[in-house]
């Protein structure tokens, strides 16, 4: 399945995806071409309705992501930048739209590129080495991976704009107790910790998983009346697929569902 040079896609027991970023020389940079690989790998994920979940990690054993590629960067005009940062904008969109719920490993350094990526998928493992921040003022530009609009949404805008305007980089530890990171792991069992998680949302009804990242997903930009329209919209939708009375019916038979 791999056609990929930067990035690498597996498919894993339990039809569980997993998309390495893979230029570990550079830390995992993001330049162009890994963007556009991404892309495609998530149409395969996207096109597989076999698909349960997405695993997203970094090669090797410093790096999540260090970011966009600085090198590649350099020499940007203002527009050139512009679109590259909308382009990196529609990839990380992608990761919130696809239907199954995606979930980052951070296993080492995830900085401004890297950090908006794991800030796009659902939620956060990280390694206890992980360190995550938004360097981008160091270098003198702002975020332009979404970074300044999805972290304040996370962690509060107090610490959001401590951590956009000094540059600051928090260690996993911190970065649990804020609230950006779920679970941290020593590094040698972060894919498997993954695994474990994955495995635990694929043993749930496959339509009512999705139905529920669609909830979360438009829900949080809508106000509270009409989010819960929509929730009483799906959550009626749900009695119209067969996992419903398979959960119900196992529920009261004191047997496993079998979806
Ligand atoms: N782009 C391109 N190359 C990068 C990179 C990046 N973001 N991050 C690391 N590298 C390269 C280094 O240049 C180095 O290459 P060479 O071996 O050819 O010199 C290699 O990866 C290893 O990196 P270091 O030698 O620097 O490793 P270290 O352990 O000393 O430091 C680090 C690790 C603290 C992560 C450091 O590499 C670093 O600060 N990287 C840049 C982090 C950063 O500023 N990221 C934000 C980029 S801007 C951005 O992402 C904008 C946006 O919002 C879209």
């Amino acid at each position: 399945m791999d056609q990929f040079e930067n990035i690498l896609l597996e498919k894993m027991d339990g039809n569980i995806y997993c998309l390495t970023i893979n230029r570990p020389k550079v830390l995992n940079a993001l330049n162009q071409q890994t963007l556009m690989e991404m892309d495609a790998a998530l149409q395969q994920v996207a096109d597989d309705s076999s698909a349960r979940v997405l695993l997203v990690t970094g090669s090797g054993e410093k790096a999540f992501v260090a970011g966009a590629d600085i090198s590649q960067m350099q020499n940007l005009t203002p527009l050139q930048a512009k679109k590259f940062g909308e382009t990196a904008l529609a990839v990380f969109r992608r990761f919130e739209t696809l239907d199954v719920p995606v979930i980052a490993l951070v296993n080492g350094f995830a900085l401004g590129g890297g950090c908006e990526l794991a800030l796009s998928c659902d939620f956060i493992l990280a390694s206890e080495n992980a360190k995550l921040g938004q360097p981008e003022v160091c270098l003198g530009v702002t975020p332009g991976f979404g970074g300044s609009q999805r972290l304040p949404r996370i962690v509060g805008r107090a610490m959001a704009m401590e951590m956009l305007v000094t540059g600051r980089m928090v260690d996993a530890n911190e970065a649990l107790q804020r609230g950006l990171v779920n679970h941290v792991y020593p590094q040698a069992e972060l894919l498997e910790q993954g695994l474990k998680l994955a495995a635990k949302i694929c043993n749930n009804g496959p339509v009512a998983v999705k139905l529920t990242k669609e909830l979360v997903q438009r829900g949080q930009d809508l106000d509270l009346e009409n989010a819960c329209a929509m929730e009483s919209d799906l959550f009626g939708l749900s009695f119209a697929c067969d996992e419903q009375s398979e959960g119900m019916q196992a529920f009261l038979e004191k047997r496993q569902a079998n979806f």
